[in-house]
């Protein structure tokens, strides 16, 4: 019998926002911890609630991987440095980075506050910038890396989330300019665009009952497949991209969203009055 190995045997990744909000289903933080750990890799679980990062180790552990976790704002530059610095006391290096964390901020141009627009930016875009910032020399000085940006498919399509479409962009252009940058030190950085997956962080704003059914149905029914997305779909796509298979892919955003961005609008409302 082949012996095979995991996608990222052997390799260490940080994940922030590998805890999960609480409620049912995953997010795609925990699952992309899990996913890299069943690969093979050792993970370190970022999380601003450690608690929530600790349940994710607890999963990893009783299948075997490894895992440790790590208490920390990926707002704060302070901290970024000093979750680089735990990786490499923990696993000796850092292979891989997913920068995860995000939250969505509702509202228009006009009645989004400064507030709701620097938060939005911070938690979703400055992240992406200090988590890379330490990291990126210690892949450098060895010459290889992979990191995973979680942005969204808000950051192409309007939908009245002014200050998350932009830090979400952000993203995208950061994952370009970052490719660029550091592609001749052996470092590849990608994208992922979620779409209406449904996750804890999601049921947890959707209300209950009806209401959360009925927004789950749409949610299922603006896709392609008619079917619930989840965080383990980010997490299958986040491995690939991470482990040495997507060697010669970097600079692209792979939307994970049941195909809503393939297709128009008129034909999406045309085919859902069809089967109604
Ligand atoms: N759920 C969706 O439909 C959807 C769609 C598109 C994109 N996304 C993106 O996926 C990512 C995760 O979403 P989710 O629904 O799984 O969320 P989630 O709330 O389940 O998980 C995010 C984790 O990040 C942690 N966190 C929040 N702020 C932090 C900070 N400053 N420092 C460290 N940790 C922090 C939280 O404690 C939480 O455990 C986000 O970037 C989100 O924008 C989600």
């Amino acid at each position: 019998m082949v012996e095979r190995a995991g996608r990222v045997e052997g390799k260490v990744a940080i994940v922030t926002g590998a805890g999960s909000t609480p409620g049912p289903g995953i997010g795609t933080g925990k699952g992309s911890a899990v996913v890299l750990a069943r690969e093979g890799a050792s993970v370190l679980l970022v999380d601003l609630h450690p608690d929530r990062a600790e349940a994710t180790r607890t999963m990893i552990e009783d299948e075997g991987g490894k895992a440790e976790v790590f208490g920390a704002d990926v707002t704060s530059a302070a901290d970024c440095e000093a979750m680089v610095a735990a990786a490499v006391e923990a696993f000796g290096t850092v292979d891989i980075l997913v920068n995860n964390v995000g939250l969505a901020s509702l509202g228009t141009v006009v009645d989004a506050t400064e507030e709701a627009w620097d938060r939005a930016l911070n938690i979703n875009l400055r992240s992406v910038f200090l988590s890379s910032k330490y990291a990126v020399p210690v892949m450098a000085a060895k010459g290889a890396g992979s990191i995973v940006n979680i942005s969204s498919i808000s950051a192409v399509r309007g939908d009245g989330t002014i200050a998350y479409s932009a830090a979400k962009g952000g993203v995208l252009a950061m994952t370009a300019d970052m490719a660029y940058s550091h592609g001749r030190q052996g470092i590849r950085v990608n994208a992922i665009a979620p779409g209406h997956i449904t996750t804890p962080m999601v049921a947890s704003v959707s209300g209950g009952g009806a209401q959360a059914d009925f927004g789950n149905r749409m949610r299922n029914e603006a896709g392609l497949l008619g079917t619930p997305g989840t965080g383990w779909d980010v997490g299958w796509a986040a491995a690939f991209l991470a482990s040495d298979e997507a060697r010669w892919i970097t600079g692209v955003t792979l939307p994970v969203d049941s195909g809503v961005l393939s297709v128009t609008p008129l034909l999406m409302a045309q085919y859902l009055r069809a089967v109604r």
